[in-house]
């Protein structure tokens, strides 16, 4: 595509060899710019970011800092300054790759004041380094807001965001043959795939992400050529392009916003499936157990609305009946992470792709959420993670729907799998099983007791759990006292009935009072 960098492989491994040594890493850049631009940047304020690297402009001894105020703020520099920042490929191989442009400011910039004496080159998208514990990445997408300074194109390609890192922290990597990356946009998931998967099938609607996409995974591979995964670039809509494939696992940070269709406002690729409502993210429920292998997972984000008179369970209760019913039955794991009125949503949508509040395609495009919301009697509108399993065995299916608004464990992949794994425990396994396990409290959990002042007895018990999905939980006495000797040894059955003689009460009521309990608290990881 003429307007999105090109793959060429030897220039590739040029720009890599240069971006290393120049430190433009994600703790190179935050070493350079300090933590009060790196922390203004994350709010999008350049401003901080500009100043300190204002010398770089004209120097020839920051590379870092001439490559971040080129790629990350979209400011022309001296052709010199790039020359010196990217010694091996040169200006001539950048522009050749498609990441600059000869020529200074764009309109509504002023230049640099290197500009009327010197050629200056001008980034035609953001470069920005990216990583995970085990290596170090770039991502290439289409200039920020931020840089642009104005709107952004409906088919702009999305850079790293916040949605996109909740989905990678979020994601199972358990080692698998074969993973889809839905709606790949930059590459970004895709990217971590390649760390713990087989062969890597990576789709979008937009030819111009899947460019992106292709130059940023052959960024990726220039570091040891041959030993990256297989990687197959797809163009299409949903599953449309995969229908015949099978995966182990399929991750998506689909274009779940909920855009009303109205035509005076400006459509965005990256985060509008074009459907109306939250149909997208419901059709993918639908579809998505055709292409999952028997103990296949797929994780996506998603927006769900809650009309008047429902619950946001009562929304996804009616999905998965309709998802059994249509498709291939299927676990859920449902975890919603916000919920915010048609108002709240309006705001944050109407404001993301650059119409500033109070200025009028801002209220226009507020009113036509709001009215679009109103048309479908929306209340609420819920944001979560989705986590489907499709059965190994033939057994009956479970569902969790949870909510959790807090802080949760960072990576939060782990904890899913242990909680896929403890609730497919669970599916298959009586309460008399349950009971005769000797259960061990998880080492992150703690116990707080709260009383009056003076008081004997506490009068709340509560237990928290450090990771996972930040759980707490009010113990009665019993529940208290078994997770003080829940330590691997003695059965559940035995350590109730012994407490039940303790305290003098009947045995069979208290395990009938108390395995919903401890179901809960192995699905969540406190008991293990
Ligand atoms: C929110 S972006 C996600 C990008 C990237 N995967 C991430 O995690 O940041 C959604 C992507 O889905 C693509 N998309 C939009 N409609 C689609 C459709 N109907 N089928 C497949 N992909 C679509 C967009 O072009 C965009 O690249």
């Amino acid at each position: 595509m003429s307007d999105t960098p090109v793959v060429d492989e030897a220039r590739i491994a040029l720009l890599r060899a240069d971006l290393t040594a120049a430190r433009f890493t994600v703790d190179g850049v935050a070493e350079r710019l300090g933590p009060v631009a790196s922390a203004a940047l994350h709010r999008e304020q350049p401003l901080p970011a500009l100043l300190a690297t204002e010398r770089s402009a004209s120097s020839g001894d920051d590379p870092c800092g001439v490559l971040v105020r080129l790629f990350t703020l979209g400011r022309p520099v001296p052709a010199s300054a790039l020359a010196g920042a990217l010694p091996s490929l040169g200006v001539d191989g950048a522009v050749a790759l498609g990441l600059v442009r000869l020529g200074g400011a764009r309109a509504g910039f002023a230049s640099g004041p290197a500009a009327a004496s010197e050629r200056e080159v001008t980034a035609t998208c953001d470069l920005r380094p990216y990583g995970d514990d085990a290596h170090d990445w770039w991502v290439a997408s289409d200039l920020s807001e931020l840089a642009v300074g104005g709107p952004l194109r409906p088919d702009h390609v999305l850079g790293i965001g916040g949605a996109s890192t909740t989905l990678a922290s979020w994601t199972v990597r358990r080692p698998v043959d074969r993973a889809l990356d839905l709606g790949t946009g930059c590459g970004v998931q895709a990217l971590h795939l390649t760390g713990h998967v087989g062969a890597v099938v990576a789709t979008d609607i937009s030819e111009r992400a899947l460019a992106y996409a292709a130059f940023n995974l052959a960024l990726a591979a220039s570091e040891r050529a041959g030993a990256v995964p297989p990687l197959e670039l797809l163009a299409g809509d949903l599953l449309d392009p995969v229908a015949a494939q099978r995966f182990s696992l399929v991750v998506s940070n689909p274009p779940f916003v909920i855009t009303p269709r109205d035509e005076s406002l400006p459509l965005y690729e990256y985060r509008d499936g074009g459907r109306a409502g939250d149909a997208l993210v419901r059709s993918l429920v639908r579809q998505v157990g055709a292409v999952l292998e028997p103990g296949g997972i797929a994780q996506f984000l998603g927006n769900w609305e809650v009309p008047a008179g429902r619950t946001w369970r009562d929304v996804w209760d009616d999905w998965l009946e309709e998802q059994a019913r249509d498709g291939v039955a299927l676990d859920a794991w449902v975890v919603q992470r916000e919920s915010q009125d048609p108002a709240e949503y309006a705001e944050l949508w109407a404001r993301d792709g650059g119409a500033q509040p109070g200025s009028e395609t801002h209220s226009q495009m507020y009113a036509a959420w709001l009215r679009d919301f109103a048309s479908r009697d929306v209340e609420r509108v819920g944001f979560g993670v989705v986590t489907l399993q499709r059965p190994a065995t033939d057994r009956p299916t479970w569902r969790s729907l949870d909510e959790a608004h807090g802080p949760v464990a960072a990576p939060m992949g782990p904890a899913v799998d242990a909680g896929l794994r403890a609730r497919t425990w669970l599916a298959e396994h009586s309460d008399d099983d349950v009971l005769d396990v000797a259960w061990s409290c998880a080492p992150d959990v703690t116990e707080e007791r709260h009383g009056r002042p003076g008081a004997e007895d506490p009068s709340v018990i509560l237990v928290r759990q450090g990771g996972g999905l930040g759980r707490v939980v009010r113990a009665g006495t019993v529940l208290a006292a078994y997770l003080g000797v829940a330590e691997g040894e003695l059965t559940a059955r035995a350590a109730l009935d012994a407490i039940a003689a303790v305290l003098g009460l009947d045995p069979e009521r208290v395990r009938g009072e108390t395995v919903p309990q401890l179901r809960e608290l192995v699905a969540d990881g406190l008991l293990v």
